[in-house]
């Protein structure tokens, strides 16, 4: 029986985290879910249970049957297609967690994970350094979702005992998987097109600063808070996590030092005032403290590294 469920397989981070963990743990110790089939083989190495985390019953079977140690539970809908969608971001963001925490409550999962954002800060929140103790102040559903699940996560860890941790991420950019529906889906966009030999247009503006980070160090945080002993956590809604901070004329500019004849447009759309309500950057001392985080990549090297696995990909798709 294998040891770790992850929900949301298919999903930008949750490509990345099951192939860590099948590293980390081994293939056979991992289970993979998701209501559509993972595009990628690695991921597909894996046990898949085809699974809507919005069904009470399918969820509870799933998790009574595998009485996992650890379940990463990822499925949710992000800020720019929840916006079109309210009530159904909510519904799966909200009732998915809460099969996932009853779940844990019954005993049936010792440790969950369950990520939340920057979307649960808002134009009441200070804009620069954000402190973990900042005013929440979330304007799409998906940062109302994540603000009332962080709060759930603490109600079930302290009422029932329930092991859950979590971590606000920054916008995730990384080359192995795609994002799907975000606010700071342009950064890894940018990329794309940057390879392809396009120009980008940009669906927020030139100077627009976000949180960002490198996926490669998001699963390393991930790992690393679902290691440390469960005393040594004293966040229990979900820590602040910080690496970069850059608008999108800063990466074209990063991308123009390795392609000068790369060329990016402007045209904001409804993204960008998603974006203009959310911080600029993060402070993050109490994951620093509790459980040793820090950041390796910054922009510089990331933009290297997304460039030449963008390259590499391509040509072994083409020969
Ligand atoms: N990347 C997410 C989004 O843009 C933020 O958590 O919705």
């Amino acid at each position: 029986m294998a040891k770790i469920l992850v929900i949301g397989a298919a999903g930008q981070l949750g490509i990345e985290l099951v192939l860590a963990l099948q590293t980390q743990y081994g293939v056979e110790e991992v289970d993979v879910s998701d209501i559509r089939v993972p595009n990628d083989e690695g991921v597909m190495r894996s046990r898949f249970l085809h699974l809507d985390a919005t069904d009470e019953d399918s969820m509870s079977t799933v998790l009574e049957e595998g009485r996992y140690h650890a379940v990463y539970h990822l499925a949710a809908m992000l800020s720019a297609t929840g916006e079109k969608n309210p009530i159904a971001a909510w519904d799966l963001n909200m009732q998915s967690l809460l099969h996932v925490l009853e779940a844990a409550k019954e005993g049936w999962i010792d440790r969950v994970f369950w990520p939340s954002s920057i979307a649960v800060f808002g134009p009441q929140t200070i804009k620069k350094s954000v402190p973990q103790d900042a005013l929440l102040d979330p304007t799409t559903v998906y940062g109302i979702s994540k603000q009332a699940g962080e709060y759930w996560c603490r109600y079930y860890h302290e009422k029932y005992g329930v092991d859950v941790r979590s971590i606000r991420y920054p916008g995730l950019i990384g080359h192995r998987s795609a994002p799907g529906g975000g606010t700071t889906d342009y950064a890894v966009e940018i990329y794309q097109a940057a390879n392809a030999g396009e120009a980008y247009t940009c669906f927020l503006r030139a100077d627009q600063a976000l949180p960002m980070m490198y996926m490669d160090d998001a699963v390393r945080a991930t790992l690393e808070l679902m290691r440390v002993p469960a005393n040594q956590i004293r966040v229990r809604t979900s820590y602040n996590l910080g690496a970069m901070s850059f608008t999108p004329s800063e990466v074209a500019k990063s991308i123009q030092q390795h392609l000068p004849n790369f060329q990016v447009h402007y045209q904001p759309d409804h993204r960008q005032g998603i974006a203009e309500s959310w911080p600029e950057s993060i402070e993050d001392t109490a994951a620093q403290a509790d459980w040793g985080w820090k950041p390796k990549v910054l922009l510089p090297e990331m933009t290297t590294t997304m460039l030449l696995a963008i390259e590499k990909k391509t040509q072994t798709a083409v020969h």
